[in-house]
């Protein structure tokens, strides 16, 4: 099947150029006299071995003669990443090992230079935090569309994007999450239209949504919305391992060289190779199988959010939501189960699901439940999710959590609880990271100048960041979640008694 033709040779999407020179060199029984020490296995510890397996360990292999480079290809990996650009709509596209953590920091080290601003929502991964400490840009928040009801935050409008860069003429780039953790996506066509319109590069994390290129019934991807660059977590929803993902780039506003020159900084000079050919053979899946693939996943969690809806007292919400603020459109694969009718915290649902039915959710906050339904989930799968969310329904449930004496303050109930503002900007993330610092007790921090990430995971939003001043608000919702039994990543201290601060 010939699908592209970017660097003038034809492009042959049935291959895996690069898990095949894996697969050549075991074949060629060579010695290994290099790196990793387990030699193919031989050195390994015997219960790991015997679990995982001779296969897996003969082909963790390191960039020797034959199996190219990734920071400087030259043979197998240029292919298969011109493979990748052709099959996920790009112009160029790179494998990366870290996540698109790591490409959140390439894009944000690519497209600022220390000082200038960038334009992103509020709600981006923390991941993006990194990214900005890392160049030393100067964040302008954009606030995303809030729905109260669901307490959730969707995505960034166009119209709030227009308001932002009129506001602010010095943006030097533009950047959006889309998908959101629960499916939500933005209106990226329309975003990139201001974008461009203001000459800006438009760069989108799209983590969640790498299946998006392959089905009509999902929303557009970022590289056929118009973006200039975006990032993909291949190994959250298609086939390939964890910690892989790819950054994709078209047209002519992103700097290449300088892409190229972050991208090596970034990585590992003895990347995973099992890694990097799991990325070859995610792609060639989607390229030859993706829309069948994506077309019998659909149906599944269709279905499954239509049976999951008629569980009293269960809502997952599904295209009803589209055309609201900032939910433009809809990943119909994420199911996101809103069980606070239930009276439970997404938390507690999370654990008896866990415990008492065999099923692991993605994700749980206050109110919900998210599960993934990907092209590895099976109907069986599926049906056990949805018996084990049946069967939480029916439980007899002592305490109603919006009680006085229940996890939940009550005004959430009644919607009247709102995420906290974002907090005034006193230093550049950078600056106030690498400050002198001190700690403080948390209770009594208000006023001081945050030095720390402060990110309930999941779903993996910062709260505070660098540089922001820490407000009663802030104080009052963290307090709040911790009594809910949110975990807290970013702080030195875990239980929150005690903040960084700048000195
Ligand atoms: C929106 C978003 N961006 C980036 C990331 C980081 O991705 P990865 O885990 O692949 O490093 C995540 C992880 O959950 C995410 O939700």
């Amino acid at each position: 099947m010939i699908t592209g033709e970017p660097s003038g040779v034809a492009l042959d999407q049935t291959r895996a150029p690069y898990f095949q020179v894996l697969l050549d060199y075991v074949d060629a029984g060579v010695i290994p006299f290099h790196t990793p020490g387990h030699k193919q296995g031989i050195g390994m510890e015997r219960a790991f071995r015997d679990f995982v397996g001779d296969n897996v360990l003969a082909i963790d292999l390191t960039q020797i003669r034959g199996l190219d480079d990734l920071l400087q290809p030259e043979e197998a990996l240029v292919e298969a990443q011109e493979l990748a650009a052709a099959c996920f709509g790009a112009d160029q596209s790179f494998f990366l090992i870290n996540g698109s953590t790591s490409g959140n920091q390439c894009m944000m080290m690519t497209a600022l230079n220390p000082g200038e601003k960038l334009a992103l929502p509020r709600n981006s991964h923390k991941s993006a935090m990194g990214g900005l400490i890392m160049s030393g840009a100067t964040p302008v928040w954009m606030q995303p569309e809030v729905d109260e009801a669901l307490h959730m935050d969707h995505t960034v409008t166009p119209e709030t994007v227009r308001a932002t860069l009129e506001r602010e003429p010095d943006i030097k780039a533009l950047y959006v999450v889309s998908p959101t953790y629960y499916g939500v996506a933005a209106d990226l066509e329309g975003i990139a239209a201001v974008a461009h319109e203001f000459n800006l590069p438009l760069l989108v994390d799209e983590a969640w949504g790498p299946h998006f290129h392959f089905h009509p019934a999902l929303p557009l991807s970022a590289m056929q919305a118009g973006a200039d660059m975006c990032i993909n977590s291949t190994h959250k929803m298609l086939g390939s391992l964890s910690q892989t993902a790819m950054l994709h780039v078209q047209g002519n506003r992103i700097r290449l060289d300088r892409l190229k020159a972050v991208y090596k900084l970034f990585l590992s000079t003895s990347p995973n190779l099992v890694l990097v050919a799991s990325l070859d053979v995610a792609r060639r899946q989607m390229a030859l199988e993706g829309p069948a693939l994506l077309s019998r996943t659909i149906e599944i969690a269709n279905h499954a959010r239509e049976q999951l809806n008629e569980i009293k007292g269960v809502y997952c919400f599904g295209e009803e939501l589209e055309g609201r603020p900032g939910a433009f459109d809809l990943d119909p694969t994420k199911i996101t189960i809103t069980v606070k009718d239930l009276g439970y915290t997404g938390y507690e649902a999370e654990e008896i699901l866990r415990r008492r039915y065999g099923v692991q959710v993605e994700l749980a906050d206050l109110f919900n439940v998210v599960a993934l339904y990907t092209i590895g989930t099976t109907v069986e799968a599926s049906d056990q999710l949805v018996r084990g969310v049946a069967e939480l329904a029916r439980e007899d449930r002592p305490l109603d959590i919006f009680s006085p004496s229940g996890v939940l303050d009550r005004r959430m109930k009644t919607g009247t609880y709102h995420l906290p503002k974002i907090p005034p900007i006193r230093l550049i993330p950078r600056d106030a990271f690498l400050a002198e610092t001190e700690f403080v007790p948390f209770k009594l921090s208000a006023g001081r100048i945050c030095a720390e990430v402060i990110t309930p995971y999941p779903p993996g939003i910062p709260v505070i960041s660098p540089g922001e001043e820490i407000t009663n608000e802030i104080i009052d919702y963290l307090t709040l979640e911790k009594k809910a039994g949110v975990k807290m990543q970013g702080p030195y201290d875990d239980d929150l008694k005690f903040i960084r601060v700048v000195r």
